[in-house]
């Protein structure tokens, strides 16, 4: 089987590659000529852990190419993966008009039968919506259309890895026959027989993946409850944070033990600044919309959403309560993508807190270790360090956004010594409170004392 994937973003060429990887020879497809042409040229246009490698030993072995001619790819595809964004529109509804672009070029372009998988995330009902778009434009042709669901499941940064060792595959069908192709087509992953490129070849033990047949309705609904429960998670958990500040309680005893509970599970209950991305806050409103547009009133996302975007005014209400006079203040940024191991910023929480931050008059250096080349062009007012270090040099307060390894692992004794004054605000947790203080460090975090 030749695969198409339509849509060279982040989800699209961890598809592709990662079905290359795979043993499956794949044509990629995307609107955007310079992406292509960079992608020709042996250019990876995202950051993402292994993606590099895996692209480029699958382009050696002629398993992957890259066109801008959508056509081409799509006749060359028996089955075609449909990874286009779905942004969301100022009501919070899903964005579907790329979606329905594809829907047209495939029918159109399309010389035979084909199963058409939605990889990108989309409102429940969408698929048939699709189906009978499918029909529709191609109108005259006796081309015969399947449409499946696959959704993704794959984290920035570990994306690859998500990919290659899944907990489940969802797949919603209409019938036995396209179960039965995307079973072919992940049969290596399931079966793990292929070369890992994380572990050498040689994965650790692990529980297989679950593969998952289900309706076309139910998977597309399986993708939005699960990042909205996990998004909920994130927002208890900061909730209980607020509450341990007041009473005088510890937030990470609090969760731990409360994770213990295999009911609960330990995992997306780190308080902080919340949650932020392009999966998180785009899934939650457009679940939110879809309910609402079926009569049901989904109060508890609703709530969700709210809490975590009251995370940066508590986080600035920590800052002005410490340097009281933001105006003239040079504070120092550790982080600025949406979370660590990624260049992505969109909805990243420091991004925010920079922007009032230069509002109200501060001045701001700032270093993270993909995210840099990114947000220059979004806040040239900002100055830029590749080392930490330099950006601590001279400020009055270092605030901590993203876990990696280089803020993790700062050394803070240093860091003192190079700031105007020892004062760190941490946004996600990261130090211990009373190590930080026997530093001399006046420290802030969220729902520990
Ligand atoms: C998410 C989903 O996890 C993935 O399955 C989906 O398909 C795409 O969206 P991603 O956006 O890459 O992935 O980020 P994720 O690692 O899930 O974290 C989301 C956000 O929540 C980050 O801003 C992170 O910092 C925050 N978070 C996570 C917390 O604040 N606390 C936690 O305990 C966990």
């Amino acid at each position: 089987m030749h695969l198409c994937v339509i849509g060279c973003g982040n989800v699209g060429l961890v598809t592709g590659a990662c079905l290359a990887a795979a043993g499956h020879e794949v044509s990629c497809v995307d609107i955007d000529n310079e992406r292509i042409a960079r992608l020709n040229a042996g250019i990876v246009p995202i950051f993402e852990p292994h993606l590099d490698d895996i692209l480029a030993s699958a382009r050696k072995g002629g398993r992957i190419s890259y066109t801008a001619d959508a056509g081409e790819a799509i006749r060359a595809g028996d089955v075609i993966f449909i990874c286009v964004g779905t942004p969301p529109k100022d009501s919070g509804e899903a964005d579907l008009s790329a979606i329905e672009h594809v829907a047209r070029q495939i029918a159109e372009e399309a010389r035979s039968a084909k199963l058409v998988v939605e990889k990108s995330t989309v409102p429940a009902g969408t698929g048939l919506m699709l189906q009978r778009a499918l029909t529709a434009y191609s109108r005259g042709s006796k081309n015969f259309f399947r449409v499946a669901s696959n959704p993704e499941f794959l984290r920035e940064g570990t994306a690859v890895e998500d990919f290659f060792h899944p907990d489940r595959i969802v797949v919603g069908v209409e019938d036995e026959a396209a179960a039965a192709d995307l079973r072919e087509i992940y049969r290596p992953i399931l079966e793990r027989r292929f070369h890992c490129p994380l572990h050498n070849g040689v994965c650790p033990p692990g529980h297989n993946a679950a593969f998952l047949v289900t309706t076309l309705n139910s998977a597309e609904l399986i993708k939005h409850a699960a990042n909205s429960f996990l998004a909920l998670k994130i927002s208890y958990a900061n909730v209980i944070a607020d509450l341990c500040e007041k009473i005088g309680a510890n937030v990470e005893e609090v969760t731990h033990a409360m994770g213990l509970d295999p009911r609960i599970g330990t995992q997306f209950l780190r308080a902080g600044l919340g949650f932020g991305g392009f999966g998180f806050p785009k899934d939650v409103q457009a679940f939110i919309h879809l309910a609402g547009s079926v009569g049901v009133d989904f109060d508890i996302l609703k709530a969700t959403e709210r809490v975590n975007k009251q995370r940066i005014d508590v986080f600035l209400e920590k800052v002005r309560k410490a340097l009281w006079v933001i105006k003239g203040k040079q504070v120092a940024v550790l982080g600025l993508a949406f979370k660590a191991k990624t260049d992505d910023i969109r909805s990243a929480p420091a991004l925010e807190v920079v922007k009032r931050l230069l509002e109200e008059g501060a001045i701001v250096h700032a270093s993270d270790p993909e995210a840099i080349p990114r947000t220059k062009a979004l806040l040239p007012e900002v100055t830029y360090h590749d080392d930490p270090y330099e950006a601590l040099k001279g400020a009055d307060a270092a605030l901590v956004f993203t876990e990696s390894d280089i803020f993790r692992t700062l050394n803070w004794e240093r860091a003192k010594s190079l700031m105007a004054r020892g004062l760190v605000i941490d946004g996600r947790n990261l130090y211990s409170p009373q190590k930080m203080r026997e530093l001399g460090l006046e420290y802030y975090s969220f729902g520990r004392e």
